[in-house]
């Protein structure tokens, strides 16, 4: 499903006096397949934008498009459920909404509120418990018993567990030590690839965004600064850092390197590769 926003706005408690427009004048498209990450500092509209792809927000001014469905200030589709069973929302810390008495229950949540067939029951909840790595042996568990690793997997498989089309995913590693943060971002980096789902993803981690996304959106502010793939985000430091957000720290070492020599590093190469390129750039130097 392609996915298009047009001139979009958000007002929160519009016409009082905690008015506050988190989001201004925002367009872009995003073609299904394509991996879109949004980055952003605190507070500039991230979890706004995203909970317009399944129809959470509406928008005041302009208008949002998911496949065939069209949301505006006047038009909310007709059948949400519809739309929100085709678009996968991993919320920021998605373990709070686990509340079934079982894993098996919370799994199942989903499937019976969109009208799943119940013979794909089985297949579905093995499958997304699969997924994200975790033994059928959880079933049975309460959730609230289970670590906030597992919890959160179990929270993700209850995403999957629908198959959406578009996966949406609002810092889904946050609190997470680094090897449970790669394994979640690989797992769904695998997912969009072998099944080809758009995916939408909210970081604050530029490192985050540059290994997985095709497009960067950054926002400031409630505003779009920049869009551009990863490469033309290298370019743009002063813009970024007006955003508060600082490149990765082997781009920015790339940048800097290739302002000061005449030999140019690649920022694509793999660290090993150009820690090797450095060497021997520093050796020909020392035998100058
Ligand atoms: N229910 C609300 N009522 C009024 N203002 C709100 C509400 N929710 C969010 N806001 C404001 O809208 C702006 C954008 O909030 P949003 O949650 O989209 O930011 P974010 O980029 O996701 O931040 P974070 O990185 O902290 O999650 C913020 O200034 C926030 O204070
Ligand atoms: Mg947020």
């Amino acid at each position: 499903m392609d996915i298009s926003f047009n001139r979009v706005s958000y007002i929160y408690q519009q016409g009082t006096p905690f008015e506050h427009r988190a989001l201004k004048d925002i367009s872009f498209s995003l073609n299904k397949g394509e991996w879109l990450a949004i980055v952003g500092h605190t507070g500039s509209g991230k979890s706004t934008l995203l909970q317009h792809l399944n129809g959470l927000r509406q928008p005041t001014e302009g208008e949002v498009k998911v496949g065939d469905f069209h949301l505006s200030k006047k038009n909310r589709p007709k059948d949400m459920k519809q739309l929100r069973k085709h678009v996968g929302v991993v919320f920021q810390y998605p373990e709070h909404q686990l509340f079934e008495e079982t894993v098996q229950k919370d799994l199942l949540f989903g499937p019976k509120n969109f009208g799943i067939d119940e013979s794909e029951f089985e297949t579905r909840v093995h499958n997304a418990l699969a997924a994200v790595g975790l033994h059928e042996d959880v079933l049975e568990r309460s959730p609230f018993e289970l670590s906030g690793g597992q919890k959160r997997r179990v929270a993700i498989a209850g995403v999957l567990v629908t198959d959406p089309q578009i996966l949406v995913l609002d810092e889904p590693t946050a609190g997470l030590d680094p090897m449970g943060q790669k394994e979640i971002m690989d797992m769904f980096y695998h997912l969009h690839q072998t099944k080809g789902r758009t995916t939408v993803s909210v970081t604050h981690d530029m490192e985050m965004a540059f290994t997985y996304a095709d497009r960067i959106i950054v926002l400031e502010n409630g505003q779009k600064l920049i869009e551009g793939t990863p490469h033309e985000l290298t370019q743009q430091e002063t813009l970024l850092q007006q955003a508060k957000l600082d490149l990765p720290e082997r781009i920015s070492f790339v940048n800097k390197w290739n302002q000061r020599n005449s030999s140019q590093l690649d920022e694509t190469m793999p660290i090993s590769e150009l820690a090797q390129k450095i060497s021997q750039e520093l050796k020909e130097i020392k035998d100058q």
